[in-house]
């Protein structure tokens, strides 16, 4: 395996904490890392897919952008697990609700993540994979959640490689089968910890409602999500 700094991450071996948060927009990653981390060092630049390492509640926690999509999120994924050591990724994210009773800035946390991409055929594996989170990472969200008052909505979410769809009806059959919420990462990040023998998570904050056309604006986007990461923190805190 390789070692680090890698193509798409430019900081040293000892520059990443053994837990990393991310979103998918770096900038966003320097929002969290600016409000609630201190001793905060910027420690990739490659691509501009910002990563900063702070401390939380003293311990050290990196925030990285994944960026947008499965083959993104699969890189830096594969990197952190096998390149630098990383034990456990959140990431923190927005989603799509889909269920008939997720509704905008509802938490959700993928304790499943159904695709429809194909990044599992390179495992070539004799079936279907079922990409899952981390038990005791899960466990402790919800646990976060309640201590805050914040019920975190546990159950499969799709990881789409489609944000505009050809044919939304697509949306309904996978409502038919429990599916919560749409979103376009988790299930490569929860193979690439499989593979690695790592942890992770994926937390949500819905955004939109693909089916009705509702959907949140900035202000509101900012509240859910500031719950979604607290959970998150506090989790990667311990
Ligand atoms: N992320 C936020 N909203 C989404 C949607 N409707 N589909 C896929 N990913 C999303």
């Amino acid at each position: 395996m390789g070692s680090a700094p890698t193509p798409h991450i430019g900081a040293a071996a000892g520059d990443i904490a053994k837990t990393v948060l991310m979103p998918g927009d770096p900038l966003r990653a320097k929002f969290i890392a600016d409000t609630y981390l201190s001793d905060v060092r910027c420690v990739n630049e490659v691509r501009n897919m910002l990563a900063f390492t702070g401390v939380y509640q003293g311990a050290p926690v990196t925030v990285m952008g994944g960026g947008m999509g499965m083959p993104s999120i699969g890189i830096y994924s594969f990197e952190l697990f096998n390149f630098y050591d990383v034990g456990a990724i959140i990431r923190v994210g927005s989603a799509g609700g889909v269920a008939s009773d997720v509704g905008l800035k509802d938490v959700v946390a993928g304790m499943g993540a159904c695709t429809d991409s194909a990044f599992a055929a390179h495992y070539e594996l004799p079936g279907t994979f079922a990409p899952i989170a981390d038990f005791g990472l899960l466990a402790a969200a919800v646990d976060a959640g309640r201590e805050r008052g914040v019920d975190v909505r546990v159950g499969n979410v799709l990881s789409s490689d489609h944000f505009y769809l050809d044919d939304p009806s697509s949306t309904e059959r996978w409502r038919k089968m429990g599916v919560l919420a749409v979103e376009m990462e988790a299930a490569a990040l929860y193979m690439n910890a499989a593979r690695a023998g790592k942890r992770a998570l994926c937390l949500l904050t819905v955004s939109d409602l693909p089916l009705s056309g509702e959907s949140l604006d900035a202000s509101e986007r900012q509240t859910g999500f500031t719950q979604m990461m607290e959970i998150a923190l506090s989790i990667a805190a311990t």
